[in-house]
């Protein structure tokens, strides 16, 4: 460490520390104390006094130092250039020098505690340095979904249009929890998931021009949560309130999690909770049968069935549940369908896969997750209702503080009444672009772009009499793994579970694994933006050459 050079000519002492090389001037200098820590190196060196809003109590080269204001529209603009070329970087770096971006982050817990101060400076910092630490603290501590080269789970899909849409509501900055708090929040929302409703061939009903309407979530553990509570009290209001304990739900084995804890928060007991087990007969669907009689036997024993999840590609497989027949007998017995789509119902856009939510007129709702694979940046959850007034009715809540006049009272939707918190983000901003700057045809064409690159991959799984695809594939997820030798499961199991802990560990790819009967199964789901056939190619060679490891007892 160097001192470096404080140019400024305030009066006083300025202990400018300029760690390493390139201009890095202290570059505060109020008088008295002022602790300018100008750290020159790394991202865009410390050109002058371009710090200058650092306010000490003092004065530099003699000006008074203006008071910091918290949004300078000079300053966003300065620095948020400085961003966006940062981020820019990032991606180009991601694709051009992958050596140097682990994909899984190698760090050890902890590791942040370590190199951080233990507590938040008295006074300003400048922007360079604090980016200077994001790269070189926290980007080693991270795991990085946007790589070409990340396979687990199902990808965070981003876009320029999603991240302009994100900049765009994070400027904006407005809260439109009512029509009157930013009347284009929520009339840009209503026509957005009208849109996406159309884009999805979605029933009538769901649009806000029938009986129901749509409604951006957070989250799809959000969008679950509030279908149940709204079930819930649909319910309730029939069988009483002190129903609760008799009320059923049901969905099967390979549901996601957040269907439990939804029911958990919503008060529904915990062995009312029916998870139905699937297998390989239907390929991980929910059988129809087994739903049909567990409902006529907690129906002969007083219990109250009141809500069916529905998956169409679920977590750990992309198993579809078949919607036509499940959905005949929410029909026939009154109970709320709710369809959780959050992966495969960003590709039901596609004619060619729209087939897998057929039977969706029957539900009661449906959601998907665009920033799973619409490529609308973290966080979007698009949640569309049959019937709005069963949301609503669960949800609403009029303190006067939040009561206002309007000419006309009964086309106005206050989404605070759709969701669980009051303040909302302007998500639907974010959607519009996406839609708008890639059109329906693009977005379709990258799915089909992420299916094809996974059918490759499945190809060279199939080609290999080492490995096996373990399901049958719809959309961008292989199951596969290393086959069992002389039919040792159980090393099966072991082997694959060692290859997975070695594909990882390099950081030149990450997939990612599930139990599915037992077996320990890899994942390979292609899903994020910058993936192309050569990173899918280069994935499969490494996974092979560490798979020879174990096919030729080199290991166990
Ligand atoms: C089928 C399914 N449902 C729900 C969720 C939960 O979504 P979120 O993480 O947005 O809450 C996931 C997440 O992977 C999922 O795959």
């Amino acid at each position: 460490m160097e001192y470096g050079n404080s140019t400024e000519n305030g009066i006083g002492k300025s202990n400018g520390i300029g760690n390493g090389h390139g201009i890095g001037n202290g570059y505060v200098n109020g008088h008295g104390i002022c602790n300018g820590h100008g750290n020159g190196h790394g991202i865009g060196n410390g050109h002058g006094n371009d710090n200058c809003y650092v306010n000490c109590n003092g004065k530099v080269n003699g000006e008074k130092v203006k008071k910091m204001k918290p949004m300078d529209s000079e300053m966003l603009r300065e620095q948020g250039h400085i961003m966006v070329d940062f981020i820019a970087d990032y991606y180009k770096n991601l694709e051009d020098s992958p050596q140097d971006f682990p994909v899984l982050s190698q760090v050890q817990p902890g590791y942040l505690r370590d190199i951080l101060p233990d507590s938040a400076p008295d006074h300003p910092e400048p922007l360079k340095e604090l980016l200077h630490d994001v790269s070189k603290k926290i980007i080693p501590g991270l795991t990085h979904w946007q790589s070409p080269s990340y396979f687990a789970y199902y990808a965070s899909s981003t876009s320029v249009a999603g991240f302009l849409g994100e900049m765009l509501n994070a400027g904006l900055s407005v809260v439109g929890f009512t029509w009157l708090t930013s009347p284009a929040a929520t009339e840009l929302e209503v026509i957005v998931l009208d849109w996406l409703a159309k884009l999805l061939q979605l029933p009538d009903h769901f649009l806000s021009t029938g009986s129901g309407g749509g409604v951006i979530q957070g989250t799809g553990c959000e969008a679950v949560l509030v279908v149940v509570l709204a079930a819930r009290d649909r319910i309730m209001k029939k069988a009483g309130k002190n129903s609760l304990s008799q009320l059923v739900v049901y969905a099967s084995d390979q549901t996601h999690s957040s269907f439990r804890k939804a029911c958990l928060i919503g008060g529904i007991h915990e062995e009312n909770i029916r998870l139905l087990k699937t297998d390989s007969s239907t390929n991980y669907g929910m059988p129809p049968k087994s739903l049909e009689e567990a409902i006529s036997s907690d129906l002969a024993k007083g219990f109250i069935p009141f809500f069916i999840c529905a998956t169409v590609g679920t977590t750990s497989s992309a198993a579809v549940d078949p919607l036509v027949p499940l959905g005949k007998i929410a029909k026939s017995y009154g109970i709320w369908m709710h369809v959780d789509a959050a992966y495969a119902g960003n590709a039901c856009i596609c004619p060619e896969f729209r087939k897998h939510i057929d039977g969706v007129e029957n539900a009661d709702s449906f959601n998907i997750n665009a920033h799973k694979w619409l490529f609308a940046n973290q966080t979007c959850s698009p949640l569309w209702v049959k019937d709005r007034y069963s949301l609503i009715d669960a949800l609403k809540t009029n303190p006067e503080y939040l009561e206002y006049k309007v000419s006309k009272r009964d086309e106005v939707v206050n989404y605070k009444d759709w969701q669980i918190s009051l303040s909302r983000r302007f998500r639907s901003l974010k959607l519009w672009m996406v839609l708008r700057l890639y059109g329906a045809e693009n977005l379709r064409n990258f799915i089909r772009d992420h299916v094809n690159l996974a059918k490759h991959f499945e190809d060279y799984v199939a080609q290999d009499a080492h490995f096996e695809v373990v399901t049958t594939r719809y959309f961008s997820l292989v199951c596969f793994r290393l086959a069992p030798v002389d039919g040792d499961e159980d090393k099966c199991n072991e082997r694959n579970r060692e290859l997975l802990a070695t594909v990882n560990s390099t950081g030149k790819i990450f997939i990612s694994h599930t139990a599915l009967s037992g077996k320990f199964i890899l994942r390979f789901a292609v899903g994020a933006p910058l993936t192309e056939e050569k990173h899918v190619t280069e994935a499969w060679r490494i996974i092979q050459k560490h798979a020879t490891e174990f096919i030729h007892n080199k290991k166990k």
